[in-house]
Parts: structure tokens; C-alpha cells; sequence
């Protein structure tokens, strides 16, 4: 449910928000009151092309952090769930919730244990600036197909400087990537694609630029794929004999 409630004061609002320790998105809260995020996540938004009303539409937002896309995207009409492993008042999604009066769906849930059976199949998935933070991609990937009847938007930082016709990742040690611990790997364009496609995903539509790339991505029927998910992940027992 995500209702707008009535009105809070811009100093009601700016107590609430300051109270914060860190913001992440950089973005206008309520008229007038900009929150002081290090990130401004709406070049990102423009890329995904949502802009036309979503009523009736699914949408789960996996990293939703302060909650800049979950509230556009209910801002469009979109029924948003948002997943994060910290908790609402773990980040500004809290305070979101209390200065624009809404309320919303929150798993407060790590990617690799959400109960796909109970959250269902969502049209639309954003996994948003999440895949570098994973120790196991494919694992997260086997996850989203679970949950996604229709399209993917995925962000990622991503490696140019590697090898651009082979499939790479590129594996970062402790906080050797950005001085952040949480950091596992940057893999190459390529490299996000394939995965895509054996985890049951067509990408239709990408972009890469500096470090990071973005794509669009349509769930697909793709038998050899599925085997070899299903195969690495418990679900289907394996008939290939190996040594
Ligand atoms: C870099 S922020 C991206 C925020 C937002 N999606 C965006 O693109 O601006 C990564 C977010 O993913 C969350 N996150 C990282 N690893 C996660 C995991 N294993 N399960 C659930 N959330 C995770 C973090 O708490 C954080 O809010």
C-alpha cells in the first residue's frame, strides 16, 4: 500500500531529515527540500524510461536504499515493493516514508534468502547499483528470474578496461574497489549479458559509460539456460556424468 497521507511542515520535515546520518540519494523530498544525498540518481531514472502512468503494474525495487525509485515509481501509480538487508530507518527510506506521507511494502531481506513463492511475479524489476555488491551473481540473477514475468532494469558498475569480446569479471579483494568493503566484482558488458542469458534474460537495450553501464532486459525462454540454473542451484538433478 502506498497511500499519500496529509501534509507534514517544512520544519517538521527538515528535523526528519536531518536526523539521518547518511543519505545516499540526492533528491527533492518534498517541494522546497532537497535531501543531502552524495548521489543524484536522476540521470539513472531517465534511462529506465518509466514515465507514462503504471497503474496496476508490479514493481519490485531489490536495493532500494533511501527510496528514490520506489517513490517515483508509485508516483506513477506503480504497486512497489522494495527490498533492502537494512532496515527502513537503516538508511533515509524511513524518513521517506514519514515526509511524503506514504507507506510502502518493505522486505527487509538480503537478495539470496527473498521468498519468491510468497512475493510472486512482478512486471517490472529494478536492480539498480546491487550486482557489484553480490558475492554470487549468477545466484542473484536465479533469484530475479524467480520473481520477473516481464522486464529486468539492471545498473551496475561494470570494468571497460578489461577485454571487451570475452565474457570477464574482474574480482576485487577486500575494499580494493572504492575503498567499500561491500564491493565483490566489476564484470564486462559481455560478461553482464551472457549471465543474463543463461539466468533466463534477453537484453533489448543497453548502455555502458564511464564504470557503470545500464540494461534493459525481457525475461526468455531459454531451456539450456534454465537446465544449467536449475542444475547449480538444487532444483533439477544433473544427468551429465563429468570425469
Ligand atoms: C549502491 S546502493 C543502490 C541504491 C539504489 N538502488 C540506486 O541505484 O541508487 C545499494 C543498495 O543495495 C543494498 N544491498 C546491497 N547488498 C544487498 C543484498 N545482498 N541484499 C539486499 N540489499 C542489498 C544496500 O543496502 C543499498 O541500499
Amino acid at each position: 500500500m502506498n497511500t499519500a497521507k496529509e501534509a507534514i511542515s517544512m520544519e517538521n520535515a527538515t528535523a526528519l531529515m536531518n536526523g539521518v546520518r547518511h543519505w545516499h540519494h540526492r533528491f527533492e523530498i518534498m517541494p522546497g527540500l532537497v535531501t543531502p544525498g552524495s548521489y543524484d540518481p536522476q540521470n539513472l531514472w531517465n534511462k529506465l524510461r518509466i514515465d507514462s502512468d503504471i497503474t496496476g503494474q508490479r514493481v519490485l525495487d531489490i536495493g532500494a536504499s533511501d527510496g528514490f525509485f520506489t517513490l517515483r515509481i508509485a508516483e506513477l501509480g506503480g504497486d512497489v515493493t522494495a527490498v533492502d538487508f537494512r532496515s527502513k530507518d537503516g538508511h533515509g527510506f524511513g524518513v521517506m516514508e514519514r515526509i511524503t506521507g506514504r507507506s510502502f511494502a518493505y522486505e527487509h531481506a538480503n537478495i539470496f534468502d527473498l521468498d519468491t513463492e510468497r512475493l510472486g511475479r512482478f512486471n517490472t524489476v529494478l536492480f539498480l547499483g546491487v550486482l557489484y555488491h553480490l558475492p554470487d551473481m549468477m545466484r542473484a540473477f536465479h533469484k530475479l528470474r524467480a520473481v520477473c514475468s516481464g522486464t529486468l532494469l539492471l545498473e551496475t558498475h561494470c570494468d571497460t578496461t578489461l577485454r571487451q569480446d570475452v565474457a570477464i569479471a574482474r574480482y576485487y579483494k577486500g575494499d580494493s574497489l572504492a575503498g567499500d568493503l561491500t564491493n565483490f566484482w566489476s564484470p564486462n558488458r559481455l560478461c553482464v549479458v551472457d549471465m543474463l542469458s543463461d539466468a533466463g534474460f534477453d537484453v533489448v537495450r543497453d548502455e555502458v559509460w564511464d564504470d557503470r553501464m545500464f540494461a534493459e532486459a525481457r525475461v526468455s525462454d531459454n531451456p539450456k539456460g534454465k537446465h544449467k540454473m536449475g542444475v547449480a542451484y538444487g532444483r533439477i538433478q544433473s544427468k551429465i556424468v563429468t570425469g
